[in-house]
């Protein structure tokens, strides 16, 4: 068995009297796509964050390919629900920042990575516009050009999408598919349980701080047993408008089934203005 790509042995975070991760062991190989579900004050955020370096540990350990990763150094990258973009800049601008700050490329070599990320992400004839004259999703899916011209090791996405029209999110999560296409190793944390099911190869759920369920994610879905987790999603589906009525008690095989598969499987990888 190789190495995991990420390791993340017993991470424990306590601000004051509060247990935020409570003893949280996980590893990912190479080229995984790992769903982090469970619900809100679970620790997903914290679970990235302290992975990424942003939160401190106050036990435990994150080696990623053997070494401890800083937020300084590229390794990971992280997209935020929020798209966090200077709204002074425009779309190549914003990407091409942190290549010259923090790369040290030229701004004409910048400018040439930042217009080729755009393109990954279907935006390159937006590239001089701003935020404000940019989609939601489109918004985002600068960001995610941003990020992945550091060219990060590790990409954690924390609710890519929670902030967007549905509409919106299907562009933003089509690009985040593609990336798995490629081969990026990616923790993503969701609400979208279609998505997840559908992209991910495990799904982690998360409760208290602790992972209480890691497995092959459609298995997750459909034959979850764990009482939480069924509690979860049966509380998940009875939000969705497609979903009858589930049993909260007991979840239901068939509600189960829906979630493992979806009705956006299979739609397409690129974006409408990819390739554009
Ligand atoms: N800096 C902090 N100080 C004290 N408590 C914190 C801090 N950061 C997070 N918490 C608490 O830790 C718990 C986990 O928070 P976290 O944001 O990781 O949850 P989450 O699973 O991402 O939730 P959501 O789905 O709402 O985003 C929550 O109870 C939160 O209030
Ligand atoms: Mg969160």
């Amino acid at each position: 068995m190789t190495a995991p790509f990420l390791l993340a042995e017993k991470l424990e975070r306590r601000v004051g009297d509060t247990q935020i991760l409570a003893g949280i062991d996980l590893s990912v190989q190479k080229g995984e796509v790992v769903g982090l579900i469970g619900p809100s004050g679970s620790g997903k955020s914290s679970l990235l964050r302290c992975i990424a370096g942003l939160d401190p540990l106050t036990g435990g350990r994150v080696l990623v390919e053997g070494r401890t990763p800083s937020p300084g150094d590229g390794t990971v990258g992280m997209v935020f629900q929020q798209f966090n973009l200077w709204p002074h800049l425009t779309a190549q601008e914003n990407v091409a920042l942190a290549l010259r700050l923090v790369r040290k490329l030229s701004r004409a070599g910048a400018a040439d990575s930042a217009r080729t990320m755009l393109d990954r992400v279907g935006l390159l004839k937006f590239a001089d516009r701003r935020p404000a004259q940019l989609s939601g999703g489109q918004q985002q899916r600068v960001a995610i050009a941003r990020t992945l011209a550091m060219e990060p090791r590790l990409i954690l996405f924390d609710e890519p999408t929670a902030s967007l029209d549905p509409e919106l999110t299907t562009e933003v999560l089509d690009v985040i598919r593609g990336l798995a296409e490629t081969g990026m190793t990616m923790l993503v944390v969701s609400h979208e349980m279609g998505f997840v099911a559908s992209v991910a190869s495990r799904a982690v759920f998360l409760d208290h701080g602790r992972v209480l369920v890691d497995g092959p994610a459609k298995a997750v879905f459909r034959d979850a047993e764990e009482p939480r987790l069924r509690r979860f999603l049966a509380t998940y589906l009875q939000r969705v408008a497609w979903a009858p009525e589930p049993e909260p008690a007991t979840g239901s095989p068939v509600l189960l089934e829906t979630v493992a598969n979806p009705p956006g499987e299979g739609m397409p990888l690129t974006s409408p203005e990819a390739g554009a």
